[in-house]
């Protein structure tokens, strides 16, 4: 190439329009014979923030963990176009999760427990140190690294969980209705963090929520699914001029965003007849 490359052209959030992870038409039947997913197709391109909205038991978690591997489809695929795969059919180490509750070693120190995937990887502490407290500054930490667990509040754990999630630089954060545990203000705190990480890394992010609010806050793109069987309902872009900030909040694009999403939203818990 000997066009100059643009620094834009990297930018995080730049949305590349490139596929990162490719559902067809996946179905998923338990043993129990619930059908937790039907003819489900999605794709979610590389840099974009991706809601999945729904009421519970629509598939939401179910449709996560087929992505991050953690469960077989029963019919369909789901496919990788843009990274080399495992034998597992995954694109190794480019996968992190955060469920909804933080799930820290209590034995472990907040340091310990963000050395985990590191260490799995047969890299030593001090090896992985500077690493581990560059994510933990990240998450507002880094005078934390020290204390256990049960020093730190709800938010604090979920920010060890974040940085957890993070430390190995994953292309795709998987995040199962992380916050909603959490007290409001702190959700709101966390959802801010998210949104920095995401644009500082250019990070993939789906995230899981039935929160109309935080799906709106969030999202460039949200993803409304129907229950039984769990399927796509809507899919649209939401676009603002605005940065995502307190401002935005109490914004009237963000009055309008959260109306268009609560009115998929009912449609989509509204009957199985319409479509
Ligand atoms: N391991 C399982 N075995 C049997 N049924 C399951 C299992 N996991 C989820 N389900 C069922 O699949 C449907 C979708 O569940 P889930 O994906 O957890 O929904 P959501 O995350 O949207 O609340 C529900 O009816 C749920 O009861
Ligand atoms: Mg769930």
């Amino acid at each position: 190439m000997t066009s100059p490359a643009s620094p834009l052209q990297t930018a995080p959030n730049d949305f590349h329009k490139r596929p990162l992870v490719v559902m067809q038409s996946v179905s998923k039947m338990f043993s129990s014979g619930t059908v937790a997913l039907s003819d489900m197709s999605l794709t979610v391109n590389s840099g974009e923030f991706v809601s999945l909205l729904g009421p519970s038991g629509c598939g939401k978690s179910t449709a996560l963990r087929i992505i991050a591997g953690l469960g077989d489809v029963s019919a369909g695929s789901i496919d990788w176009p843009s990274s080399r795969i495992n034998s597992r059919g995954l694109p190794e180490g480019d996968i992190s999760f955060v469920f909804q509750e933080p799930t820290l070693m209590p034995w472990q120190t907040v340091f310990g427990n963000v050395h985990l995937p590191l260490k799995l990887r047969g890299i030593s502490k001090s090896a992985a140190r500077a690493e581990i407290m560059a994510t933990l500054a990240t998450v507002g930490l880094a005078d934390f690294a020290e204390a256990y667990p049960r020093e730190l509040s709800g938010g604090m754990k979920m920010r060890v969980s974040i940085a957890r999630a993070l430390v190995t630089k994953p292309k795709l954060l998987l995040m199962d209705e992380p916050f909603a545990a959490l007290d409001e203000i702190t959700r709101q705190k966390l959802n801010d963090d998210v949104l920095r990480l995401w644009k500082e890394t250019g990070i993939t992010v789906i995230f899981v929520t039935h929160s109309v609010f935080e799906s709106a806050y969030l999202s460039n793109r949200i993803v409304v699914m129907k229950a039984r069987p769990g399927r796509v309902h809507a899919d649209f872009p939401l676009h603002t001029s605005l940065s995502r900030d307190a401002r935005y909040r109490t914004s009237e694009e963000y009055r309008q965003a959260c109306e268009t999403v609560s009115t998929m939203l009912l449609e989509a818990m509204g009957g199985e007849e319409e479509h």
